[in-house]
């Protein structure tokens, strides 16, 4: 999958696609990512990205010029994508936006700087805007990484099997469940007994109980959203009535 950034500051790219999973996924040609800067598409002699806002007020703002001509010739390099403006007043980027964007041919991700940018360039060239989290961080560069990675490890052939994005959270509407490795007893806590069992059936119903119980707990709204099946539901009323039990 082809990924455009147009990002005044393409350096904060590089140990991203040089390391971990998506690093190996850029190398083995299985993501690709094409930075664009703005600042390359100016045409005065101080290279000016950037202006002091209409009406007045703090910080500066992006200017259009720039942005607009670096986005046309990420669009001419890749017609096939879509356009992201990445800013805290779009839409929430959650799993299920991860999960469609891996099916589509290529994102040019905006990433904004300063008080943001001209409001006329997501009017024109914008299909949509994600944001990563009701908070703002200081450029869209981080929330572009945070979206290239989510993306990225969905592609075929990018997670070898040990690492399967399958059971992760959110792929099926559930928490993961806990994981554990060696040693058996680390600060006087023991793993549980019956992931050493052997018995794969088991194991697996453990698991979805314990990923049905942390959503219980955790994110019951992620539990309203999601119709259970018979099994889950038999093991999560499992876990309730032990808990009524108990108390
Ligand atoms: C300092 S922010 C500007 C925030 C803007 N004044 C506002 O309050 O909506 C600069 C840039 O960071 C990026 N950004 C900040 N928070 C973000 C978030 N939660 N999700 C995605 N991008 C974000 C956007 O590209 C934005 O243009």
């Amino acid at each position: 999958m082809r990924f455009d950034v147009i990002s005044l500051f393409p350096d904060l790219f590089a140990a991203f696609t040089e390391q971990g999973v998506t690093g190996r996924a850029f190398q083995r040609g299985l993501a690709e990512l094409v930075l664009w800067n703005p600042r390359d598409y100016t045409t005065d002699r101080h290279r000016t990205v950037d202006d002091r806002p209409y009406g007045g007020g703090p910080g500066m703002v992006m200017k259009p010029e720039p942005l607009a001509a670096a986005i046309g010739a990420a669009r001419q390099a890749a017609p096939e994508s879509r356009v992201v403006y990445l800013s805290p007043q779009g839409e929430r980027f959650d799993q299920r936006q991860a999960n469609q964007a891996a099916q589509w041919g290529g994102v040019i991700l905006l990433a904004g700087r300063y008080e943001g940018i001209d409001e006329r360039v997501v009017e024109r060239y914008v299909d949509c805007e994600w944001s990563i989290g009701d908070y703002v961080v200081s450029g869209g560069e981080p929330a572009a990484i945070v979206v290239i990675d989510a993306i990225t490890r969905l592609l075929p052939g990018v997670l070898g099997d040990a690492e399967s994005a399958v059971q992760d959270s959110y792929m099926d509407g559930l928490l993961d469940s806990p994981h554990y490795t060696r040693p058996v007893e680390f600060a006087g806590l023991r793993v549980p007994e019956i992931l050493a069992s052997g018995d794969h059936q088991r194991i697996r119903r453990w698991r979805l109980q314990q990923a049905l119980i942390r959503t219980r707990l955790r994110r019951p709204d992620l539990l309203a959203e999601r119709e259970l099946t018979g099994e889950e539901r038999d093991l999560l009323n499992d876990y309730m009535r032990t808990l009524a039990e108990i108390r």
